[in-house]
């Protein structure tokens, strides 16, 4: 049986699946960072502007999309809570297939393939379909906030460690290590604990640590809508009511240092001016200007909620992009 060759460039390259090429194509599992296109690495932007078909989850941006090439096919596998648009066995299936018609295939993934990201699954089916994968590093989301809220993941005297764990219960609640998350001087940092803070809250204080312990929640971290919520661990249940999109949780006595950025109910992202409210926790004074910390007033968070979901206007990214389902 004779074997296709390698397609022609054409805006509908990904059409048929109908056997493999004489040389299978790459899998790139490529981190896009958390959100900001600046956040994106040399080499990431590198190889996705010789992508033939772009494979993206639903926290990789538009900017970022818009960097391949016109031509690349882009198929949004996106995930939300509770409604997988395609399961992960199929992702990886369709990874291997799209490389075994030698495409050169960009798994793009929000922050870092390899933290909670699912990028191991990926690659093994890749080294099961002895299809070459290989892994570009992204700035995960962890690094993002606490860089923008300038508060130190690691720091003397306050956070000898930091964990990164998730929040997502598959039964009831999350399995972790409560005793050992508990312990002080540490940073907890906590993906997909939105929906689960209440209970992370109390297991944490429930294994001994102690309820003024500073924590911060970050939402849209290094997006222009990106929100910062300064608080305690005894106050996270109720500092992330109301609040969506993506989200971290962090607890630890450096996160005393954060700054605040709370955003007017009004705001949309590109649209004019706004009064984005930025400083540091008024509750949390003493211990920030223990560290050295600046010190601002904050406004009521009662006058200030989050922003609804908005809206984002038709991008030309929209137009390229195939979903299967
Ligand atoms: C499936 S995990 C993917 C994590 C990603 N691989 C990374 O390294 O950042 C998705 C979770 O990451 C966190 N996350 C991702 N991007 C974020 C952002 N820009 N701001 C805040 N949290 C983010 C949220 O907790 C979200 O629910």
């Amino acid at each position: 049986m004779s074997r296709p060759s390698r397609p022609a460039p054409s805006s509908r390259r990904l059409v048929a699946l109908n056997g493999p090429a004489a040389v299978p194509g790459t899998v790139w599992l490529v981190g896009a960072g958390p959100g900001d296109p600046d956040l994106l690495t040399v080499k990431a932007a590198r190889i996705l502007g010789g992508a033939d078909v772009v494979v993206h989850d639903g926290l990789v941006s538009d900017a970022i999309l818009a960097m391949a090439p016109s031509q690349a096919r882009l198929i949004n596998v996106a995930k939300r809570k509770s409604r997988h648009t395609l399961p992960q066995n199929d992702i990886n299936q369709l990874l291997v297939a799209l490389a075994l018609q030698g495409l050169t295939v960009v798994r793009l993934k929000g922050g870092d393939p390899f933290i909670f990201g699912r990028g191991g699954e990926e690659m093994a089916a890749c080294r099961a379909a002895a299809v070459d994968c290989r892994i570009v590093p992204g700035v995960t989301a962890a690094l993002a906030a606490s860089a923008s809220a300038g508060a130190p993941l690691t720091h003397r005297g306050a956070a000898q460690a930091v964990t990164f764990v998730t929040g997502h219960a598959a039964h009831g609640e999350p399995d972790l290590d409560w005793p050992a998350l508990a312990r002080a001087n540490q940073t907890v940092v906590i993906y997909m604990g939105l929906t689960t803070a209440a209970v992370i809250a109390d297991r944490l204080i429930g294994a001994g640590r102690d309820r003024v312990t500073p924590a911060l929640v970050v939402v849209n971290a290094s997006r222009e809508d990106e929100q910062r919520i300064p608080t305690t661990l005894g106050d996270l249940a109720s500092a992330v009511e109301g609040l969506s999109g993506p989200a971290l949780l962090m607890v630890g006595e450096a996160m005393a240092l954060a700054t605040a950025r709370i955003l007017p109910r009004d705001f949309v992202p590109g649209e004019g001016d706004h009064a984005v409210v930025e400083g540091a926790a008024p509750a949390l004074n003493a211990i920030a200007r223990s560290f050295g910390g600046s010190v601002h007033d904050l406004p009521d968070r009662a006058t200030t909620p989050p922003p609804p979901r908005f809206a984002r206007s038709p991008s030309p990214v929209a137009a390229r992009q195939g979903r299967i389902s």
